[in-house]
């Protein structure tokens, strides 16, 4: 609201409302020019709230960044278009997928956050219910192997119905999602040109959601410039220690260029009253019992609170953890069994090098954010 009133005073408004404010006491003048005000206000703006669906997707493409492995998911099965991205994108951002209309997609995955939530430990679903696990950020989701924490989910395209259908996320059905997307008047005709026709339906709602998650690719870090040797890539002598450290003590995990190798691993949390079994709750097998995926360590700046539960709010809590907080359960990963000792030095460097893996061109990306 600010910026249109800006927008109007800006414009055109201010000046004329001022001398004629200055010259009339008459309420009934003051009724009329704040009629004409209104109407100026309503034209000079029009064009800020009618930014056309295209506006920022005419380049939407889906490509492998230079150095990284083949993806799991290519849009083989389901062509990327900008029409079916900005159908996805409108999907995403839609509070209609929940039951009360008060929740998106959008609301818990933000794009300021990396597609993670902000500041939020555990998420938020309709009815101010919390979740039991912390939102993850979205982003080279194609890469995946399987989703959620416990990698509960295995492709991409069925993703979207586990929150719609959480009883404490959006509470919604799909039939009742659909039916209140064949009730706007855009649905049809974006539907219409994303897919050939003016049908909705579930599999055509899942393909556009996917093509708008999928499309975002977060490869142009500091990092990655550094491993293609372009400009703005070169790397201080604290962040080439760090990432000498990183290799030594992370990589094994957090493998690049995707900072994880998708594993499930128990890395010695301390239990909580949420007792969440994690991938133990999906396989049923005793191993994987606080076992947990792997997390990527892209644009960490952007998705604190972290973990699975989002019980550290910094990095150095993360790190003070693996030197002395590691718990002792019988599934705990043999790699961290005697937690990871960093001395000052290193963890300065360690964070020096971490901070070169956020991507600030993703977060400001407009393609990727609500079209309002
Ligand atoms: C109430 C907050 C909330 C809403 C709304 C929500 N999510 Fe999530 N999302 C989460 C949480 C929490 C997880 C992790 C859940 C788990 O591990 O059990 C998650 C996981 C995911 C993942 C898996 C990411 C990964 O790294 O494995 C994807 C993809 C995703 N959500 C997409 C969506 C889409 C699409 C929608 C809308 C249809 C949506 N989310 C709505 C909170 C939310
Ligand atoms: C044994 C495998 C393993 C090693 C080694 C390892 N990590 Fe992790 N890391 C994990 C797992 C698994 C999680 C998620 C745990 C959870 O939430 O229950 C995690 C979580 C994290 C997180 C939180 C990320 C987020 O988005 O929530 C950070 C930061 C992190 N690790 C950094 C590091 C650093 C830095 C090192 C090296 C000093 C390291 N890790 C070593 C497996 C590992």
């Amino acid at each position: 609201m600010l910026s249109k009133l800006q927008c109007f005073f800006h414009n055109f408004g201010y000046p004329i409302m001022k001398k004629k404010l200055i010259k009339t006491n008459s309420l009934l003048q003051i009724v009329i020019l704040s009629f004409f005000a209104a109407l100026i206000f309503v034209i000079s703006c029009k064009k800020d709230v009618e930014i056309p669906n295209s506006r920022y997707t005419n380049s939407i493409s889906f490509s492998i960044p230079q150095g990284w492995p083949a993806p799991f998911y290519n849009f083989a099965n389901n062509n990327l278009t900008p029409s079916g991205f900005v159908l996805g994108r409108k999907l995403f951002y839609d509070t209609r997928l929940s039951k009360d209309n008060t929740i998106s997609c959008g609301t818990c995955h933000q794009s300021y956050a990396a597609f993670a939530n902000a500041d939020h430990t555990l998420s938020h679903g309709i009815n101010e219910q919390l979740g039991n696990r912390n939102t993850p950020p979205i982003f080279n989701l194609n890469w995946h192997t399987s989703f959620m924490w416990d990698g509960g989910i295995n492709h991409i395209e069925v993703q979207p119905l586990a929150p719609i259908a959480n009883p404490v996320e959006m509470g919604e059905t799909i039939n009742g999602v659909l039916a209140k997307l064949q009730t706007d008047a855009n649905y049809p005709k974006m539907f219409q040109e994303a897919f050939g026709s003016s049908e909705i339906n579930s599999e055509r709602m899942l393909k556009a959601l996917t093509q708008f998650m999928g499309a975002i690719v977060s490869s142009n870090a500091k990092y990655d410039k550094y491993m293609r040797k372009e400009a703005g890539g070169e790397m201080t002598s604290s962040e080439l220690s760090g990432l000498a450290v990183f290799e030594a003590k992370c990589a094994a995990c957090h493998k690049a260029p995707l900072f994880t190798d998708y594993s499930f691993r128990n890395v010695g949390l301390t239990p909580t009253g949420l007792n969440d079994s994690g991938r133990a709750h999906i396989t049923r097998n005793a191993a994987d019992v606080y076992a947990f995926k792997v997390p990527t360590l892209r644009n960490l700046a952007y998705t604190a609170p972290y973990m699975h539960d989002g019980r550290f709010s910094t990095l150095d809590k993360v790190f003070d953890q693996m030197e002395s907080g590691i718990y002792n359960y019988p599934t705990l990963d043999t790699l961290i069994k005697n937690g990871i000792k960093l001395s000052a030095q290193e963890r300065n460097d360690l964070k020096a090098f971490l901070n070169t893996l956020n991507d600030e061109t993703l977060v400001k990306d407009k393609r990727f954010q609500e079209q309002l």
